[in-house]
């Protein structure tokens, strides 16, 4: 079952304060998947656009799908002057249908960043194995930890922060878990597919507004702080973390590939 938790500001916050890939993340899926402008690439649970973008640079067309209409509207402003990404509303059990749509092999990636843990993988990728040409293939992306949970003091602030405000510890690393990483391996291998893996790090420095749109970005829109608590809540994540400046974040991005022989 999907649970939509993406709707209303939050996609407003995760357009302006999640950030994107770096390049060298789009040339891994290009030299993986020999991609080219011959490709069209799907990408499943695309939120605003953060991976979708950067891949219609790389081919002839781009679909980006969400089940989230509030964060397929930021990701189409945010594609204006964009003429080759197109935007469907639906989740992985839409894609079977998009069969009839594409034809099979058609595709030449799919991508999925940071949204796999919200699908039914097992399920998903013999259908993607059909859509794919041959020496296509999937790639499952996470873009670094969350910001909470990052071995530094800043970070271990935030958690507490954060932690004490929901009244709960923090533990949630969408998919990142080696755990989960070797489920995803594995369910790309009995689906027909050649897994491999890249790792993209760097570190990234960032401002106070930049943690608290963040911040907004991943908290679902009904536990988001009320407007008039806003200030109030700001104020003491400042007065959490300030003491611990400046708030540099290390970004491991995992691209775990499944590549169609
Ligand atoms: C954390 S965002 C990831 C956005 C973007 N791909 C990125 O890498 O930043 C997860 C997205 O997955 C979408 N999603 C949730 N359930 C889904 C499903 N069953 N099928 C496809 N997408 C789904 C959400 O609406 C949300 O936009």
């Amino acid at each position: 079952m999907t649970i939509l938790k993406f709707s209303g500001e939050v996609a407003e916050f995760y357009q302006r304060y999640r950030r994107g890939y770096p390049a060298e993340v789009l040339d891994a899926l290009v030299a993986e998947f020999g991609l080219g402008a011959e490709d069209t690439a799907l990408d499943l649970g695309c939120g605003t656009g953060q991976l979708t973008l950067p891949l219609a640079a790389r081919t002839r067309s781009v679909v980006g799908m969400d089940p989230e209409p509030d964060m397929l509207a930021q990701a189409r402003k945010a594609a204006a002057g964009v003429p080759n990404a197109n935007w469907l509303v639906g989740a992985d059990s839409d894609v079977p249908a998009l069969e009839a749509l594409l034809g099979k092999g058609t595709l030449g990636a799919v991508t999925i960043g940071q949204a796999l843990h919200w699908m039914d993988h097992e399920t998903l990728f013999p259908v993607l194995h059909s859509l794919l040409r041959p020496g296509g293939g999937v790639a499952v992306l996470t873009n670094g930890a969350p910001m909470w949970l990052h071995d530094s003091p800043w970070s271990r602030a935030l958690h507490d922060y954060l932690s004490g405000w929901l009244g709960q510890p923090l533990v949630r690393t969408c998919g990142a878990e080696q755990e989960e990483q070797d489920r995803y391996r594995a369910s790309l291998e009995a689906a027909g597919f050649i897994a491999g893996e890249t790792i993209v790090e760097y570190e990234d420095e960032i401002d106070l507004e930049f943690v608290i749109g963040a911040v907004y970005s991943a908290t679902p829109e009904d536990r988001l702080p009320k407007p008039d608590e806003r200030a109030r809540f700001e104020e003491r994540l400042s007065v959490a973390i300030s003491p611990h400046a400046p708030f540099v974040e290390p970004i491991q991005v995992r691209i775990l590939t499944g590549r169609k022989g």
